[in-house]
């Protein structure tokens, strides 16, 4: 199978990088796009690195020519103060990047069956305690707006007869990079506390559930459109607190006020102190079964993986001994 994966080298990518291998093992012909050479490096031995800004020019037609699935997951970071030039940034990542993605497909002799596009479950808004599945509508504040650019322009990739997946993911939760990187340590520290008032919806998901939920995206070919890549319990922020200060056995006496955070983060804490509540509707429907579907479970796999990773020992689903490691261009 030849997977060309766009932002491959960011929190989720490089878990997804590990996932491909373990699933198709020499099946696998990877190319991770990516902007940096001196990224170059840290890619898995048995991808094929490809040096490329396709948020500034459609990729040569080569790299997509004759792959079965394409996935795009880069953007710049949106956890970052938003100044006019960042929420620009924000967006053109997104939105360019799949453009010029969709470009290159479109001129490809043999299309990919699969183009799997990240996308996020800030395409709701702030939703208090409304139920939300892959068919509400969207909100109206700037990531809103972002998400729905975004869709739109992966969803042109259709018109060329390509199956195309959205794959709006929830807070994702892992050892090596994402949200826990910057929460965890407040907990650990013993001065953890609710955000707000706590009472706003958290879509969490565990990265093994995330990756896994993107390669079932691959493999049903039922599933086309809109899919929330969250878990099956959200919570709320307060419970969320509660579950993790007892997961790290330390008390979270520290409210983070919302005005505080305003104060701290701009518009940004809006991700933050939003409320969605979202339903993996898609996911359940196509009998996608998870791993860690329990927060305090989950939160305590992640602690333990955090360590050994920090102490530099190996992710348990680092593998990968004897598979071929693919020729350079
Ligand atoms: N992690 C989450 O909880 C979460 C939640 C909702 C949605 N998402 C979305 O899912 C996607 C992947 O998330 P992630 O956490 O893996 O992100 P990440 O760690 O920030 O990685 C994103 C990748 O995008 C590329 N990138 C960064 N800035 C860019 C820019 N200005 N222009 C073009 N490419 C850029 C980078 O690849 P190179 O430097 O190698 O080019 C980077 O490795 C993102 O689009 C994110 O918005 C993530």
């Amino acid at each position: 199978m030849k997977v060309v994966l766009f932002g491959g080298t960011g929190f989720i990518g490089r878990n997804l990088v590990r996932h491909l291998i373990n699933r198709y093992g020499a099946d696998l012909q990877l190319t991770v796009v990516t902007r940096r050479k001196g990224a170059v490096g840290e890619i898995h031995p048995v991808a094929r690195p490809f040096v490329w800004d396709a948020s500034q020019q459609s990729p040569p037609v080569k790299v997509l020519n004759g792959c079965d699935v394409v996935i795009n997951l880069a953007g710049e970071i949106v956890a970052q103060r938003w100044t006019r030039k960042v929420k620009e940034l924000i967006r053109d990542s997104r939105v360019l990047t799949t453009r010029n993605i969709v470009e290159s497909i479109g001129q490809a002799s043999v299309k990919p069956r699969v183009l799997v596009n990240a996308s996020a479950t800030g395409y709701y808004g702030s939703r208090g305690d409304e139920e939300l599945s892959e068919a509400s509508g969207p909100g109206d504040d700037f990531l809103s707006r972002v998400c729905v650019g975004w869709e739109e322009e992966a969803l042109r990739a259709r018109e060329m007869g390509v199956r195309v997946v959205l794959a709006r993911f929830g807070l994702v939760l892992g050892y090596d990079g994402g949200a826990m990187e910057r929460i965890l340590p407040f907990f650990e520290w013993g001065i953890g506390g609710i955000l707000g008032n706590g009472r706003q919806w958290w879509s969490w998901i565990h990265i093994r559930d995330t990756v896994g939920a993107i390669t079932h995206c691959i493999e049903d070919e039922r599933i086309s459109g809109a899919v929330n890549i969250v878990g099956p319990q959200p919570v709320r922020n307060r419970t969320f607190t509660k579950v993790l200060a007892s997961v790290v056995g330390k008390p979270a006496l520290f409210p983070v006020p919302a005005f505080a955070l305003r104060l701290l983060y701009g518009e940004m804490s809006t991700i933050l102190l939003s409320s969605q509540k979202v339903i993996p509707s898609v996911l359940k429907d196509t009998g996608f079964s998870y791993q860690h579907p329990d927060l305090s479970e989950a939160l305590a796999h992640i602690r333990y993986w955090r360590r050994q990773w920090e102490q530099g020992k190996p992710l348990e689903d680092s593998i990968s001994k004897g598979l071929p490691i693919m020729a350079q261009d």
